[in-house]
C-alpha cells in the first residue's frame, strides 16, 4: 500500500471526529443524530451539517481514504463526524431508535443480479435500517441509475415501508432544498447530463 495512504490510515485514529465505538455521544453532547451511508468524502454531512448546527451528522463508509478527506474538511465542526466501517456493522454503534434520519447518496448500482444483495437498499439492509430509525425517521436515497432506483422502489414496498416522494429528476428546474446540495458523483453524472433521481420512506406504522 502507498505510504501516503498508510500515514492517514494512521491519522484516522487520532482524529477526534472519526469514532471507533459510540464516542460519538460524547463528541456531539446531545441532539438529533443523521447518517449519510456510502458517504466518500461526506459532502451532504459537511453542506447539512453548516446549514443545520443544531443536528448532527455522521458519514459512513467503508474507504478509510474516502472517510480521512470528509474528517480533514469536518475539522472544526462540532456536529460532524465519520465512521469508516461496514453499513452491516453499524449496529455496534446505535442502539435502537437512535437515529433521526438516514441519506443513502448515490450508492454503487451493482448492476449484475449476483450483487443485487449488496445494494444498498436490498433487503439486507433495510430491516437495519428501520431498527436504526426512531419514530418519524426516514429513509432518503439519491441515485442516477434507474435500474437502482427501480429496484429501491420495489425492495422498501417489499419490506413494508411507506413512501413519502419520489422524484424522477431533481434538477428539472432547478433542485431545491437539501436535494440542492450536490455529491462529487453527482456532480460528475450531472456533467453527463444524467437525471438525478431521489426517493424517501418511512417504516411502516412509525408516523412522526
Ligand atoms: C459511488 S460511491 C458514492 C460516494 C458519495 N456518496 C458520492 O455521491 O460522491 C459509493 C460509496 O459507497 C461505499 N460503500 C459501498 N458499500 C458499502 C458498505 N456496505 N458499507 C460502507 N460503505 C460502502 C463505497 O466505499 C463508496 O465510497
Amino acid at each position: 500500500m502507498p505510504r501516503k495512504k498508510l500515514k492517514r490510515f494512521a491519522e484516522l485514529e487520532g482524529f477526534d471526529n472519526v469514532f471507533f465505538d459510540d464516542s460519538w455521544r460524547d463528541f456531539f453532547g446531545g441532539g438529533e443524530v443523521v447518517l449519510e451511508l456510502a458517504c466518500a468524502a461526506g459532502q451532504y454531512c459537511l453542506a447539512l451539517g453548516e446549514r443545520f448546527p443544531e443536528k448532527n451528522f455522521i458519514g459512513v463508509d467503508v474507504k478509510k481514504e474516502r472517510i480521512w478527506k470528509g474528517a480533514k474538511k469536518a475539522e472544526g465542526m462540532k456536529n460532524v463526524g465519520f465512521i469508516a466501517r461496514r453499513i452491516e456493522d453499524l449496529e455496534e454503534y446505535f442502539k435502537k431508535g437512535e437515529v433521526s434520519e438516514i441519506w443513502i447518496t448515490l450508492p454503487d448500482p451493482h448492476p449484475k443480479p449476483c450483487k443485487f444483495k449488496q445494494r444498498l437498499t436490498s433487503s439486507r439492509f433495510l430491516p437495519i435500517y428501520k431498527r436504526l430509525l426512531k419514530a418519524g425517521g426516514v429513509v432518503h436515497l439519491k441515485t442516477d441509475s434507474e435500474d437502482l432506483f427501480n429496484f429501491s422502489v420495489e425492495s422498501f414496498e417489499e419490506e413494508g415501508w411507506e413512501c413519502e416522494e419520489i422524484i424522477r429528476d431533481v434538477w428539472k428546474g432547478g433542485a431545491e432544498g437539501v436535494l440542492a446540495v450536490q455529491t462529487y458523483y453527482e456532480s460528475m453524472y450531472l456533467k453527463e447530463a444524467r437525471k438525478i433521481k431521489y426517493g424517501k420512506w418511512r417504516p411502516e406504522n412509525r408516523g412522526a
